[in-house]
């Protein structure tokens, strides 16, 4: 098949989160399994253009009523012969940011400058004379995609391309001032139609789930939740309107990257058979996190955007958070990563003063992210929703045993521990509450210090477990044909 990803982050040219991540993988996965697969992205500042290839002409795309020539670059995604395409319009692009100047701030002209990428992507197509049978859009950056297929170009040389919209995360749909409905290049009556009205507001990813001739999100469990008031963000009932176009497809986890075994982010390699990388792992960890050096003391990691989403109110939240009761009460470590929120921040900083266990760094770090996966024992993620997640499968293939909410892909992913027999790959609570939470850690900084012989095999479980982006890759096919089968009968 010859699929288009269009995306506004594609590892390892721009990440904010996981979407970068999942993006790129699924990408290599689908040339792999000898599909066409290319991605359009933005060329943002931090992406250099002297590693890239311009191609001979410019593009010409409408957007807020005036014609835009955008120079295209291109490359490939690292080990793959995955063609990656650049938008490059420094008046929209040229910032350092993807979403805004900080996690804390959008651009004021997001949907002109992600109304270009999806706008783009047909030109680019035109331009290069290959006409995908998919478009593949992600959250709502892309999500006008959909919009422009079933609108302004659902006659013609795209008359036949399906769309599909993956939700990465419903708690992001770039909702904004109807004013910019115009520069959008659309009739009013799409307003409506087209579904971008919320509130009186545009709303990008509502517009896309309307319009996509297919809705996947990233775990079976979260595209069942998303479909209930608790966790919709408002779109539910639209959700339910649309389930039988929705599928939850979970994501895998790249090997090449996050493999404990050949990683070459962490000082000590280590397998299942052989954890001794492992202990090397955890010193290195504590040494370089200011902990005191210690391997029978339990250590639980966290790798996060500090966000509500990640649940940083129940375990960090000044005086009723889960982490400073442990701090003063449990014989147990704890090593963090992030940057978000700014009272999380402050928090961390004050955590990290007052208690030896409690050590953070604040900012983000590729390097520090693989140490923290690779040396801890435990890893926290007692995420308010989440729709897949990567962290906790990451967790899994490096031994970390991962305490979790039962939500999303962390219920998909995470087996509860059992003490009767052992059972298990991590620790797991229903409700997300301080009190929960700290009960859960208890549990496991308990199974630590009573039940060794049951943490050791739990780890050696946890490394074997398999997320294979091939098999998501497959899924996705069967909705690709499902969807081009819809795209044929479908009256717009
Ligand atoms: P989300 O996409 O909601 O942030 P995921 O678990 O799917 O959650 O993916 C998060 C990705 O971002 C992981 O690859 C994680 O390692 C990375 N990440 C998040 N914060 C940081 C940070 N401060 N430093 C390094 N990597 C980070
Ligand atoms: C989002 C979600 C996360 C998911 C990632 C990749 O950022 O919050 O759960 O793993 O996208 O799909």
């Amino acid at each position: 098949m010859k699929i288009l990803m269009i995306t506004s982050e594609a590892v390892p040219f721009a990440k904010s989160g996981g979407l970068g991540d999942a993006v790129s993988a699924l990408s290599i996965a689908f040339s792999r399994l000898g599909h066409d697969v290319r991605v359009l992205i933005p060329r943002y500042y931090s992406i250099d253009r002297d590693k890239l290839e311009a191609l001979p002409d410019p593009l010409s795309v409408w957007v807020g009523g005036s014609e835009h020539w955008i120079r295209i670059f291109s490359s490939q995604l690292p080990n793959s012969k995955v063609p990656v395409y650049f938008l490059d319009f420094e008046k929209y692009y040229g910032r350092s940011g993807v979403y805004g100047p900080s996690s804390r701030e959008e651009y004021a002209d997001n949907p002109e400058r992600f109304a270009l990428l999806s706008k783009a992507a047909f030109q680019l197509c035109r331009k290069l004379e290959w006409f995908p049978e998919v478009f593949h859009a992600h959250d709502w950056p892309s999500s006008l995609v959909p919009v422009y297929a079933s609108t302004l170009e659902r006659t013609g040389e795209f008359k036949d391309t399906a769309t599909i919209l993956t939700i990465h995360n419903l708690g992001y749909q770039g909702v904004y001032p109807k004013e910019h409905f115009s520069s959008l290049g659309l009739d009013w009556e799409q307003f409506h139609g087209a579904g971008l009205e919320f509130h009186d507001d545009i709303n990008l990813l509502k517009a896309g789930i309307t319009t996509a001739d297919c809705l996947t999100t990233v775990s079976p469990t979260y595209a069942r939740e998303i479909q209930t008031p608790g966790y919709g963000f408002g779109m539910d009932g639209l959700l339910r309107h649309r389930s039988r176009d929705l599928v939850g497809i979970l994501n895998g986890v790249d090997t090449d990257t996050w493999n404990p075994e050949t990683d070459p982010l962490i000082t000590s390699t280590y397998s299942a058979g052989d954890l001794s990388g492992k202990e090397k792992c955890k010193r290195e960890l504590q040494e370089l996190f200011g902990l005191p050096i210690d391997p029978s003391v339990p250590l639980f990691g966290m790798v996060a955007r500090l966000t509500e989403q990640k649940g940083i109110g129940e375990l960090f939240g000044k005086h009723y958070g889960a982490a400073e009761h442990l701090c003063s009460s449990l014989m147990a470590q704890i090593a963090v990563v992030g940057s978000g929120d700014q009272w999380c921040e402050d928090e961390l900083k004050r955590l990290s003063s007052l208690y030896p266990q409690f050590k953070a760094k604040i900012g983000y770090d590729e390097r520090l992210a693989h140490l923290v996966e690779a040396g801890s024992d435990f890893y926290l993620m007692p995420s308010r929703y989440e729709p897949c997640g990567l962290n906790q499968m990451y967790s899994l293939r490096y031994g970390t045993l991962p305490v979790v909410h039962r939500t999303g892909g962390l219920a998909d992913t995470v087996e509860n521990y059992s003490q009767e027999t052992g059972e298990g790959t991590g620790f797991m609570f229903d409700d997300l509450t301080p009190r929960a939470l700290y009960n859960t850690i208890g549990w496991a900084v308990w199974a630590w210090y009573e039940r060794p012989g049951h943490i050791i095999s739990m780890k050696r479980k946890a490394m074997t477990r398999v997320f294979s982006w091939e098999k998501s890759a497959m899924e996705y096919v069967a909705v690709y044909s499902r969807a081009l089968g819809r795209r044929k009968t479908r009256i717009f």
